[in-house]
């Protein structure tokens, strides 16, 4: 069964590439969530990608306590095919054109594979759209918030598990050294963690080693002997048999997309491995984008959202030990409860009055 309100697939006027824009849910808001501009084997894998990371954002927003709704745009590369500049903003309007069609129901964002300034192109089309660069009136790069959002929910796991939020001397291995599991890693390194760090392209070593991190190959890296494992990479990281190798103590990172079939975060729970769902962790980039570009708040209370991560993270942790739950059912069980809760026209006032205001049955809802 379809659980999304509705999915667009658009052959793209220009550029001839199947646009995919996927609207899992405006139950909580119009809907919005990143671009992703990547390699797939078939178009049909990017349709899979885009109806699983909709579905994502729309958890992302309601454990994030913010009233948008979950989407994600996917243009599917085949493998192998390079854009050239003429070529790229060719997809971009082709994209925006998509976007303009829905008339406000979804709105992008930057994802894998596409940046600000390819935001500032789909901005010339339609009003939808975030992180365009900031002279242009958007709130910038998203990167370094999401990196911000990981620390955050990492200062949770590491406080609950050690004592301290503090990650100085922490064994981390940061799986994936793209814009935000970089710029994570600096925050860590900065911070006096001993990181392992890995990327499928060998050149990121660079990164490692200004670092001073251990290079381990992308097949070692989950078994590393380390305290907490943050997935930044693309997708998918965890499948049973690399759940049943890891050796640390929590998985714990901004990465979307991290568990190969749901039944793994049993397994880390049976295995006494904390698992922060990645709907939580990566929720950093979203909340300061929104919360700046839509709910005109200043970057200090921007940040201070993200910095909420923290608490939030530490609440669903709560939540879970009490009812003996793993992290990933207490998620779910908040999402659906939030999604209810708007869904139900008796049920006001609507998210975004009760962003602050704590009801007893709900009382993570103040985090932002
Ligand atoms: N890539 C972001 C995510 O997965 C998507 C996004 C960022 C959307 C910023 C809108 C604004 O959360």
């Amino acid at each position: 069964m379809l659980d999304h309100e509705q999915v667009v697939i658009h052959t793209g006027r220009r550029s001839r590439l199947p646009v995919i824009v996927a609207v899992h849910s405006t139950a909580l808001g119009p809907a919005a969530g990143g671009l992703r501009l990547w390699h797939y084997p078939h178009w049909r894998d990017g349709l899979t990608d885009a109806l699983r990371l909709s579905a994502a954002m729309t958890a992302k927003f309601a454990v994030a306590g913010l009233p948008s709704g979950g989407g994600k745009a996917v243009v599917a590369l085949p493998e192998g095919m390079e854009l050239d500049a003429v070529r790229r903003r060719d997809v971009l309007h082709d994209v925006a054109d998509v976007i303009a069609s829905l008339g406000g129901v979804y709105a992008t964002g930057p994802d894998v594979g596409t940046s600000p300034d390819d935001m500032a192109s789909i901005g010339e089309t339609t009003p939808h759209v975030f992180c365009r660069p900031a002279h242009l009136g958007g709130s910038g790069d998203s990167s370094p918030h999401t990196a911000r959002g990981a620390l955050a929910a990492l200062r949770a796991v590491n406080r609950r598990l050690y004592g301290t939020s503090s990650l100085s001397g922490r064994a981390l291995a940061v799986v994936g050294l793209g814009r935000v599991g970089a710029d994570l890693a600096r925050l860590l390194a900065a911070e006096g963690a001993a990181l392992t760090v890995t990327d499928i392209d060998p050149d990121k070593q660079k990164i490692g080693d200004e670092l001073g991190a251990v290079w381990r190959s992308p097949d070692e890296i989950l078994a590393a002997d380390v305290d907490i494992v943050v997935p930044a990479a693309l997708g998918s990281t965890l499948t049973r048999r690399t759940a049943a190798e890891l050796r640390c103590r929590a998985v714990v990172g901004p990465a979307n997309n991290q568990l190969a079939t749901p039944d793994v975060a049993d397994l880390l729970h049976q295995r006494s491995i904390v698992w922060v769902p990645d709907y939580v962790a990566s929720a950093g980039g979203v909340i300061n984008a929104v919360s700046i570009e839509l709910h005109h708040v200043s970057a200090g209370e921007a940040r201070a959202r993200v910095r909420a991560i923290e608490e939030t993270v530490d609440d669903l942790l709560d939540t879970a030990q009490r009812h003996g739950q793993n992290p990933a059912q207490a998620a779910s069980e908040l999402v659906r409860r939030r999604l209810r809760v708007t869904s139900d026209p008796t049920s006001a006032p609507p998210m975004s009055l009760r962003l602050r205001a704590a009801g007893p049955d709900d009382a993570e809802t103040r985090h932002c």
